[in-house]
């Protein structure tokens, strides 16, 4: 059985001072939404916490109980962990991780955790998942990261920043995305492809498929297309 692993005394005190990293100074993004929820999210069970994450950066299947052979796949920015939930109730052997930065977001999440022994909800920045990762990670699921994409967000968007997952990814890992945005799309198998990595793009027909996450049925609501790449990177190709 994993085990549960909660935030403790002192990060919850990083999460109530907004200083979530013990390892990288700089600001934490904060909202008052955000404000409203610190303390909800604090009561909540089974959310691994910055310092707890950085613990058990490397060692995470071990730590929980699972298999060395166990696929560990992380969700970054999980929203309300309606996609990360799915993933975990449809593949009972592996450690699904939901990454989220959102204090509202994360209450959200929290709320599916009792019915999947096999999912944990992380607060954590996901450009940041270097001190929260070791090179353990099967794939990462990067589900509508940065809907209405704005050009001068590009350099802050998660699409954008491949080479911060790449190095994570143990031998023949993958990245996944889904987006709202053809360019994000295209821009996302060009940045795979210069990194090594082999890429498959098409647009999403949602028909029949189990898997969508609370932003596919939004889009799926207002008509909108969406599209999906993988880009996988055999171990040979991957960098350091
Ligand atoms: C558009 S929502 C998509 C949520 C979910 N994947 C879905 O499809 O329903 C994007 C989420 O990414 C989170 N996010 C954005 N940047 C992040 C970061 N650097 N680290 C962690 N979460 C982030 C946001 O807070 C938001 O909840």
């Amino acid at each position: 059985m994993p085990a549960s692993i909660t935030g403790t005394g002192a990060d919850c005190a990083l999460a109530r001072h907004a200083v979530p990293y013990s390892a990288v100074p700089g600001p934490c993004p904060k909202t008052r939404e955000e404000n409203a929820y610190i303390r909800l999210v604090q009561e909540c069970r089974g959310i691994v916490f910055p310092l707890d994450a950085e613990r058990l950066r490397g060692e995470w299947r071990q730590r929980l109980g699972f298999p060395a052979e166990a696929p560990l796949w992380v969700e970054v920015g999980c929203g309300c962990g309606f996609f990360a939930h799915h993933l975990a109730m449809t593949h009972a052997h592996a450690l699904v991780l939901g990454v989220e930065l959102r204090y509202k977001r994360l209450h959200q999440a929290a709320r599916r955790l009792p019915a999947a022994a096999n999912l944990r909800i992380v607060r954590y920045d996901g450009l940041r998942l270097a001190h929260a990762l070791g090179r353990e990670v099967d794939a990462f699921f990067l589900i509508y990261p940065d809907p209405w994409p704005r050009p001068r967000d590009r350099d802050r968007r998660l699409y954008s920043q491949l080479d911060r997952f790449i190095p994570h990814l143990r031998g023949g890992g993958s990245i996944h995305l889904r987006t709202d945005s053809e360019r994000v799309c295209a821009a996302f198998v060009r940045a795979a492809e210069l990194l090594g990595g082999q890429a498959t793009a098409h647009r999403l027909d949602r028909t029949g498929r189990a898997d969508l996450s609370a932003f596919d049925c939004l889009f799926a609501h207002l008509g909108a297309a969406a599209w999906e790449a993988t880009a996988s990177f055999a171990a040979a190709r991957l960098p350091g």
